[in-house]
């Protein structure tokens, strides 16, 4: 009985893998390559040694979309689903899901709570450098798979989206480290910035020409970092960590120009999250949102203190009724709706929300 199971599962697995030699694929086929953090983490936490604060397998993750949780930090699909779902692709699945090898579609390489550099939760997530790894190795294994120069096509092909460096300013404000001390604002972002583009780089070699970047949201706005401060001061946003995320962002869009400059081929575009976010923040009866500032699963003030789902070290935790009337689901992490409406501004949007590509004209060959 095991037995036939076993074979029953090797076949499932090994042998689409391996008649992959005989797919011509289509051209119009473009793969979907996501790097980053809990914004785009489908579920590779769920498989790595971590602590239950960065890991979301359990409920009400995942309540209002998938019915269980997959390890997506909101109530149901995130940015990456949507995307993937308007390119005509299937969802594209973690890296670490046992099992998946159906690499021509893309994959999924986000950890969430990882950052641009080492430092951030070092040890307690797949850092981009590992996610770069990973990445080159999924390259070896597409040419074992579909030849050389079939694999070369598809990833000079293929769209990388990236969210990258909400953790390391985030991080050193919540643990109150002394890096931000020791480095001037600007050190700090280009030493972000700097370790990011390494990574692009590589990528580049790697095959990857077309490049989205996930702009960084307004950080000192989300009800965890106001939570940090006493109720009264916290009624405003973080100012400080909102010039360091606005400074990210100003950085980032001088970079990009130069590489594309100095890379043949090379293609990027910016998804502006900053004003997208703030305004229904400020505004969510607008945008057909009733609260924007407490979080809908959380504890606390605005519900700030992270404690969704009572699994980590605070266990009290209250969840609201109508999870589409909030803008944040918990104290990070915006709601599938917010995710929904930014994934179709970004599809086929304007250079106000994203630029100088949207992500349609990405996946047209
Ligand atoms: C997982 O992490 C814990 C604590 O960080 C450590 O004690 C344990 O040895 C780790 N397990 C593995 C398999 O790495
Ligand atoms: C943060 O750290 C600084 C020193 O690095 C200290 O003066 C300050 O009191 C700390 N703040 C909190 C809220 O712990
Ligand atoms: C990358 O980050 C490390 C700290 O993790 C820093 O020492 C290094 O200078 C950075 N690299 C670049 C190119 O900025
Ligand atoms: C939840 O809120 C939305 C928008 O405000 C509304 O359309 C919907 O009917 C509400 N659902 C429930 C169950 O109250």
């Amino acid at each position: 009985m095991s037995y036939f199971y076993f074979l029953v599962l090797y076949a499932t697995i090994l042998i689409p893998a391996q008649s992959l030699g005989d797919i011509c694929l289509p051209k119009e086929h473009v793969p979907l390559f996501v790097f980053g953090d809990s914004a785009f983490d489908a579920g590779n936490n769920n498989y790595i040694n971590t602590t239950i604060d960065l890991q979301v397998n359990f409920w009400p993750y995942g309540e209002s979309f998938f019915k269980y949780p997959t390890g997506r930090a909101s109530n149901g699909r995130l940015i990456p689903d949507f995307i993937a779902e308007y390119a005509n692709l299937p969802p594209i699945p973690p890296y670490l899901h046992p099992g998946y090898s159906r690499y021509i579609d893309g994959v999924n390489f986000a950890s969430a709570g990882s950052g641009a550099l080492v430092e951030t939760r070092r040890g307690l997530v797949i850092d981009l450098h590992t996610q770069l790894s990973y990445f080159k190795n999924i390259k070896t294994m597409l040419r074992q798979e579909i030849g050389e120069k079939e694999a070369k096509a598809l990833l000079v092909k293929a769209v990388y989206l990236l969210s990258v460096g909400i953790n390391d300013y985030a991080v050193p404000f919540i643990t109150n480290s002394s890096v931000l001390q020791s480095h001037s604002q600007e050190e700090y972002v280009n030493m972000v910035i700097g370790n990011l583009t390494t990574v692009i780089k590589e990528m580049y070699k790697t095959g990857g020409r077309k490049f989205v970047f996930l702009g960084l949201p307004p950080l000192g706005c989300v009800p965890r970092l106001k939570a940090l401060i006493p109720v009264k001061t916290s009624a405003i946003c973080k100012d400080k960590l909102n010039a360091l995320v606005q400074l990210h962002n100003k950085v980032l869009s001088k970079v990009l120009p130069k590489l594309e400059s100095q890379l043949k081929g090379f293609k990027y575009s910016i998804a502006h999250l900053y004003t997208f976010l703030s305004e229904r923040i400020d505004n969510p009866s607008k945008f057909g949102f009733k609260e924007g500032k407490s979080a809908c699963c959380g504890i606390g003030p605005f519900r700030g203190i992270p404690s969704c789902g009572g699994k980590g070290s605070v266990k009290g935790y209250k969840l609201c009724e109508n999870v589409t009337d909030h803008v944040f689901f918990d104290s990070a992490h915006p709601t599938e709706k917010v995710y929904q409406q930014f994934a179709d501004l970004i599809w086929s949007g304007t250079p106000d929300i994203i630029g100088p590509y949207n992500l349609k004209a990405f996946f047209e060959v």
